[in-house]
C-alpha cells in the first residue's frame, strides 16, 4: 500500500529576503537567519505556488520550521512577544536608569521643525526651578540606589540652563560620595551655540558627553536650524563645536532626518566627516517624531538613507546611532523585543526604563511626549509598577503576527497606540520591516 505524505506548506514566518544573487531564509517566529542556495529558493517557491514536490527534497526546509507538514497554530509570534515580556516583568528590578531632564523648554533658536518647541506658546516656556530641579534629582537617586545612573539634559537649549547644570553635577556627585548610588554619566544635546571655551573646559573636566544638533553642511542645516532673528546658525554652533573639541571633547553630532533631507542624509554625513572643520567621531540620527499622522518621514526611504550612513560610519571607525541599530543584537542572540523603544533585554545590561522629566517637573513614562495626562508616571506607584505598565502592556496587533519585524519591532509602542487608536502606521511599518531586511542581507 502507498502511503500518501501531506504537501508541506510554507510557515507563515517564513520569509525569503533578496538582494541580487544572495538569499537570505528568515523564520521571524524564531530569528533564525541562513543563506539559501538558488535551489532552495526555487523549492520554497514550488511549493508556495502549491505544486508537488519529494518529500525527501524538502527535508531540510522542514526542519528549519520554514515548511510545515502538521497544521499551524495561529498567532504564535505575537504569543511568543506576550510570553517574553511577562517573563521580563518577572525577572527584572525596575528602576528608571536614565532621566531625561528638560531643564527647560526655552530656546535662543527657532528650528523649524521643532516638537519641542511646539508644545508650548512662545511666551509661556517653562524652566525648571531650583526647587523642582532639587525634588527630581533626589527622587531619581533614591529611586535609582545602588544602580549607575545616566542624565541627560535637554530642553529647549539646556545651556539656557548653565547654573543649574553645574548644581546638578554636585548633586550627583555628591550621591556618589555618599555611596547612593556608584556612578553616574552626564550628557547634553545641544544646539552649541552657547559654549564658550570655558564651559568647555568645565564640562570635558567634570566628563560629561555633548552631542550637537547639526543637519550637514552650512547651506543645508540653515534651512531649518534657525537663530531666533531667522538667520542660520551653522557658524555659531561649529564655533561651539569647536571650543569643545580644542578642550578635548568627543566630538559628536546628531541629525534631524526631515521629508525634504532624508535622501540626502548619507552625503551630508560624509561631507561633516570628510569636509567639516570638525571631524565627528560619532554620529546619530533622531527617531523621527510621532504625530498623530504617523511619521514626519517616510518610512523606507528612512531605513534606506540610515543604512548608507551606518555602513558608511562603519567603514571610517565612525560610532553610529539612530533608530533600528538595535536590529543585529537580537538577530545574533535569538531574543525578541521587550521593552519597546528603550529595550536592553537583548544586550546584557542590568535592564532599566528611560523616565522625562519636563520644565514644568511632570514625569513622563515616554521620553518624546510630554504633554498628556495618559503618559505621566502616577507618582504615588513605584518605577517598577509604572515602568511595566507602560512598556509591557501594549501587546502586538494580530496582524503583526506574520510581519518579518514582529519579534524586533514588538508591535506599536505604548504611546503610538495612544496616537493611532490601535491602527498600524504605514511610515513605522515600512521602516521596520525595511531595516529588518537591510540587516539581515548584512549579516
Ligand atoms: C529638541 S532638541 C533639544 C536640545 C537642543 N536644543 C538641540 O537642538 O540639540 C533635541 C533634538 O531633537 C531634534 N528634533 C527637533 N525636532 C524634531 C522633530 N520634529 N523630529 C525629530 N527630531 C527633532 C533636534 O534637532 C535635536 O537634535
Ligand atoms: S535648538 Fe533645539 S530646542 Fe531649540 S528650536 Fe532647535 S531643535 Fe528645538
Ligand atoms: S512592523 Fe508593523 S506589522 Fe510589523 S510588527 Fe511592527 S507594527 Fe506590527
Amino acid at each position: 500500500m502507498t502511503v500518501v505524505l501531506p504537501q508541506p506548506t510554507l510557515s507563515r514566518y517564513a520569509h525569503v529576503v533578496r538582494s541580487g544573487p544572495k538569499a537570505v531564509g528568515f523564520n521571524s517566529l524564531t530569528l533564525e537567519a541562513f543563506d539559501l542556495a538558488p535551489t532552495d529558493v526555487s523549492l520554497l517557491e514550488s511549493v508556495g505556488r502549491g505544486e508537488i514536490v519529494s518529500p525527501e527534497l524538502l527535508e531540510p526546509l522542514i526542519e528549519t520550521g520554514f515548511l510545515r507538514d502538521d497544521v499551524e497554530a495561529d498567532f504564535q509570534a505575537i504569543q511568543r512577544i506576550a510570553d517574553s515580556r511577562r517573563e521580563r516583568v518577572k525577572t527584572r528590578a525596575g528602576h528608571f536608569g536614565t532621566l531625561r531632564l528638560s531643564i527647560t523648554e526655552k530656546c535662543n533658536m527657532s528650528c523649524t521643525y521643532c516638537f519641542q518647541q511646539k508644545m508650548y506658546p512662545e511666551d509661556e516656556q517653562p524652566v525648571l526651578s531650583r526647587e523642582q530641579l532639587t525634588e527630581t534629582l533626589n527622587w531619581f537617586i533614591e529611586q535609582g540606589r545602588g544602580y549607575p545612573l545616566s542624565i541627560q539634559y535637554f530642553g529647549g537649549e539646556p545651556l539656557l540652563e548653565w547654573d543649574n547644570i553645574v548644581y546638578a553635577h554636585e548633586m550627583l556627585s555628591l550621591a556618589v560620595e555618599a555611596g547612593t548610588i556608584p556612578s553616574f554619566r552626564e550628557t547634553v544635546t545641544t544646539n552649541g551655540t552657547l559654549l564658550s571655551g570655558q564651559r568647555a573646559r568645565w564640562l570635558v573636566d567634570s566628563g560629561f558627553d555633548l552631542t550637537f544638533s547639526f543637519d550637514g553642511p552650512p547651506e543645508v542645516n540653515d534651512i531649518n536650524r534657525l537663530m531666533k532673528s531667522g538667520r542660520g546658525s551653522f557658524g555659531r554652533a561649529m564655533r561651539g563645536l569647536r571650543s569643545w573639541v580644542e578642550e578635548g571633547g568627543r566630538p559628536s553630532i546628531l541629525m534631524t532626518a526631515t521629508a525634504g533631507n532624508v535622501k540626502d542624509l548619507p552625503e551630508y554625513v560624509r561631507w561633516f566627516v570628510e569636509e567639516a572643520e570638525v571631524h565627528p567621531k560619532d554620529v546619530g540620527v533622531n527617531s523621527p517624531q510621532p504625530t498623530s499622522e504617523g511619521w514626519e518621514t517616510g518610512g523606507t526611504e528612512l531605513a534606506d538613507a540610515i543604512w548608507a550612513v551606518w555602513k558608511y560610519c562603519r567603514s571610517k571607525g565612525i560610532f553610529f546611532h539612530g533608530p533600528g541599530t538595535y536590529i543585529p543584537t537580537h538577530l545574533q542572540t535569538l531574543i525578541p523585543q521587550t521593552d519597546g523603544c528603550v529595550d536592553t533585554g537583548a544586550s546584557g545590561a542590568e535592564p532599566s526604563w528611560p523616565v522625562y522629566v519636563s520644565a514644568e517637573g511632570k514625569k513622563s513614562l515616554c521620553v518624546v511626549y510630554h504633554r498628556d495626562e495618559r503618559v505621566m508616571a502616577d507618582p504615588q506607584r513605584s518605577a517598577l509598577e509604572e515602568g511595566s505598565k507602560w512598556h509591557y502592556a501594549a501587546e502586538p496587533l494580530k496582524e503583526c503576527d506574520s510581519c518579518i519585524a514582529s519579534q524586533i519591532c514588538g508591535g506599536p509602542c505604548a504611546l503610538e497606540k495612544i496616537l493611532w487608536q490601535g491602527r498600524l502606521n504605514s511610515d513605522r511599518c515600512d521602516f521596520m520591516r525595511q531595516m529588518t531586511k537591510l540587516v539581515l542581507l548584512d549579516e
